[in-house]
């Protein structure tokens, strides 16, 4: 008890609702751009049209939402399996400051149109040295905590955490690298093909570093922590993790499938992203097994209802990314609307569940109270369940029907359809996706709110069934 009061969770509280705030602006932008799509008169002015806008939501919600979860969830995680409380809290409760500021100054600076043009690194430079600080403050807390730790064994979720702390550095910091000519202008160090090469190495390791790595330590944490089942396998975690961080760092070059990048470096990317299956499912395989003889508590418990779709999507994500990869597959589907399909499934099928729920179990804890009502959590779940379904699956089948569309060509060989063409047939499919944004959107904010009411509520009343 005396332990649990020494430890640092002031910030981790404020990284939450921060993390809950970007989470609702960057929805209701994705809300945005997706009407905008079957509606472009809804490109009212500058600073609101679609151009502006994508990039709004990609790093509001990758950076304002995931990257400000996983430093709060972390804080909290590695006092408890360290055993030892941060070393630096003054520096952790400045990080939510800055990490704030950075983020609405990001926003505002896309909005005006300042951008990179380099995809999820779209920042100017001078955001680009805040993000750069706010993550040495939380690299320098992690690190430092671990090297005090109390606690020898470094569980999963530790190796996933100090991957993320390492990974993420690396990969903003070199395809960062740019020469400034003005306050709001710069360009990329890297050169054509290479610049290509590096961007996408930064871009899928993005989607290692952020949305799998620290989401899958939150899995490891929390699924036993709200079941009380210790994982099936500590080795098959290690090893897991291993050939996942080494598989992912060759990964990249799948998004520049037939372009002027080197065949042998495509090749390599393809063949890697195929391996990724093996440890990918080796979380998905644990996950599943510590649930053994305790499925039932899918009904009861619903926390594991979050965590168990949340892997099952991970499990169909890591399926289906690998045969994207393949180039037939990709010469079909790439610039098609099946990529948001399939990035909408991880985002808000994996990483968004496992978030939600560790904040559901984190909330109450940190409040000394219970969860104002698990009914609101079930209807949140489903609500979230049956919106992403819609969002992803209208991408896919709209993404094939324009794979189809845009590859078909007439007896002489000529292409058979234009490309606006093949964009009409995806307004209804676009319509169906903002109904299953709203319908996700509606989960969201009951979330929020059953959050909100659950701190008002501190003091320990009992949670409505
Ligand atoms: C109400 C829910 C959401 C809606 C309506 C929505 C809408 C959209 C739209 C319309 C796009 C542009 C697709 C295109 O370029 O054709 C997009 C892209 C994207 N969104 Fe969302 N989104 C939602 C939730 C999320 C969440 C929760 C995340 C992350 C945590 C996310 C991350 C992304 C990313 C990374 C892209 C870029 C995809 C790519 O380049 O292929 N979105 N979203
Ligand atoms: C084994 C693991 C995975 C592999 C091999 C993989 C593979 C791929 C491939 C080949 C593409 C490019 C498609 C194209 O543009 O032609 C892609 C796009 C993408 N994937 Fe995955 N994927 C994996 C897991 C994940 C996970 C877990 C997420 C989490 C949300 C994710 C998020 C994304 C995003 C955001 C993009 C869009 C990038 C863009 O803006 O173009 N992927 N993936």
């Amino acid at each position: 008890m005396r332990q649990e009061e020494s430890y640092e969770d002031g910030a981790v509280k404020g990284f939450i609702f921060s993390s809950l705030f970007w989470l609702v602006i960057g929805l209701v932008v994705g809300l945005l751009i997706a009407a905008q799509l079957f509606a472009p008169a809804l490109n009212l002015l500058p600073w609101l049209t679609y151009g502006r806008l994508r990039p709004v939501h990609t790093n509001g919600l990758a950076f304002g939402f995931a990257v400000t979860a996983i430093i709060g969830v972390s804080y909290y995680v590695v006092q408890r399996l360290a055993r030892a409380p941060l070393v630096f809290p003054g520096l952790a409760r400045a990080s939510l400051w800055l990490m704030n500021i950075t983020v609405a100054l990001g926003a505002a600076s896309l909005f005006m149109g300042f951008t990179s043009s380099k995809e999820y690194a779209e920042l100017e430079w001078p955001i680009d040295i805040l993000v750069v600080v706010v993550w040495v403050m939380f690299a320098v807390n992690m690190v430092a905590t671990l090297i005090k730790r109390r606690e020898e064994q470094m569980y999963i979720s530790l190796w996933y955490l100090l991957a993320t702390v390492v990974v993420v550095a690396l990969l903003y910091i070199v395809n960062n690298l740019a020469i400034p000519v003005s306050w709001f202008k710069s360009y990329s160090a890297y050169a054509g093909a290479n610049d290509a090469n590096v961007q996408w190495w930064y871009g899928h390791n993005a989607v290692a570093s952020l949305f799998t790595f620290p989401i899958l330590a939150f899995f490891y944490y929390f699924l036993p922590k709200s079941t009380n089942l210790p994982i099936y396998s500590h080795r098959l975690s290690i090893i897991a993790f291993w050939s996942l961080v080494f598989g992912y760092m060759w990964t990249g070059a799948h998004h520049l499938v037939y372009t002027p990048i080197p065949d042998w470096i495509q090749t390599m990317a393809i063949a890697l992203s195929i391996f990724l299956i093996a440890p990918s499912w080796g979380s998905v395989i644990n996950g599943y097994y510590t649930m053994q003889g305790s499925w039932a508590t899918v009904q009861s418990n619903y926390l594991v209802k979050f965590f168990l779709w949340g892997i099952t999507f991970y499990g169909l994500q890591t399926i289906q990314g690998p045969t994207q990869a393949i180039r037939w597959i990709s010469q079909f589907v790439h610039y098609t609307d099946y990529i948001p399909g399939h990035v909408h499934m991880g985002t808000m099928g994996w990483v968004t569940m496992i978030i939600s729920a560790s904040f559901y179990y984190l909330v109450p804890k940190l409040y000394n109270t219970s969860l104002y009502s698990i009914k609101l959590a079930n209807n949140h779940f489903w609500l979230v369940l049956v919106g992403q379904l819609i969002f992803s699956i209208t991408m896919w089948i709209t993404g094939l029907q324009q794979g189809a569309m845009l590859t078909a060509t007439n007896e002489d060989g000529s292409l058979r359809y234009s490309f606006l063409e093949t964009l009409v047939h995806n307004y209804p499919y676009w319509m169906m996706r903002f109904a299953g944004g709203i319908i996700y959107f509606a989960g969201i904010v009951i979330f929020v709110y059953n959050l909100a009411k659950t701190t008002a509520n501190r003091g320990g009343r009992e949670a409505a069934a």
